[in-house]
């Protein structure tokens, strides 16, 4: 046997071991990226092989939560992508004010950014009372500091930057307060967001949303667990709701395809217009 082959039998055994002993599911997550952050995780342990990793996940709970850490990438932006809040400004915004009430799910929300500047945007467009949003994640130190709503001032600055690119119309400071370097966003934004906990892989269907952002996340996932998170996201869409990826992610050629229509195809904005069909 190659070592090649070896080395993808004892990854699966790393992938067992986590999912049986702390019921997480690693299995669909993309080789290379998995590869790559396992191989960090063993040499900075100073394991020689996957094998030794296994024994040690097992028994070293610290451990675990270390590679929880390095399998959750939390790299995000306030008004990340501004084209793509430019456009929902001009796409979405329009139909979602003549909503009586609306449900926004921001899916993999990190630190909360996404979740903000979307309070942000339904401010300015006289819709935040009218809307509830949920910002979820499975990595729970990244929730905590979502829940708090406090990033370093010198982000803020980049974020302000990202805000008046996207066609911001007020003055980005009015809405955190300021004080040692690090910056409070304000209550009236966060008083309309609820934090919580949901695997994306194990959790089921989030129920009713009008909108579900899912960005920068499902790059992470192979095809045949992008496919099961699309249907997930499907089935907890109302009909005639928006699905926004983020720019490296398509609808094209997935399993939900055919029930989307596209409305900008550039921001990878989608619009819900049938059901998926399953077998009786
Ligand atoms: C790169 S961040 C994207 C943050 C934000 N959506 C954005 O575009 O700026 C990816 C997030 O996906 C989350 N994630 C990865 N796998 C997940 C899963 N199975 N269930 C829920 N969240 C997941 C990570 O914890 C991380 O916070």
């Amino acid at each position: 046997m190659r070592n090649s082959e070896l080395e993808k039998m004892e990854i699966d055994l790393v992938i067992d071991c986590i999912r049986r002993r702390y019921g997480y599911d690693f299995g669909n997550y993309s080789f290379a990226s998995l590869h790559r952050r396992f191989e960090q995780l063993r040499s900075a342990a100073g394991l020689n092989r996957y094998t030794e990793m296994v024994d040690k996940l097992f028994h070293d709970e610290d451990y675990f939560e270390l590679l929880l850490r390095q399998m959750s990438i939390v790299v995000t932006e306030m008004f990340r992508d501004p084209a793509f809040y430019a456009a929902l400004r001009e796409t979405v915004l329009p139909l979602l004010k003549t909503y009586p009430f609306a449900k926004i799910w921001h899916a993999g929300c990190a630190t909360g950014q996404e979740a903000y500047s979307m309070a942000v945007l339904l401010h300015e467009n006289d819709f935040l009372a009218r809307a509830r949003i949920y910002g979820t994640d499975f990595n729970k130190n990244a929730l905590d500091i979502a829940q708090k709503g406090v990033y370093p001032a010198d982000a803020m600055a980049r974020y302000g930057e990202n805000y008046a690119k996207a066609g911001g119309i007020a003055d980005f400071s009015e809405y955190f307060s300021d004080a040692y370097g690090l910056c409070k966003m304000k209550d009236f934004l966060g008083e309309r967001i609820t934090f919580s906990y949901h695997n994306l892989v194990t959790d089921g269907v989030f129920g009713e949303m009008n909108i579900i952002f899912c960005r920068n996340v499902l790059i992470y996932f192979d095809r045949e667990l992008q496919d099961r998170v699309l249907r997930l996201f499907s089935d907890s869409l109302r009909h005639g709701g928006f699905l926004c990826l983020g720019n490296k992610e398509t609808l094209n050629f997935t399993a939900v395809e055919d029930i989307f229509e596209t409305v900008d195809a550039k921001n990878r904005i989608y619009k819900k217009i049938g059901d998926i069909r399953r077998a009786t």
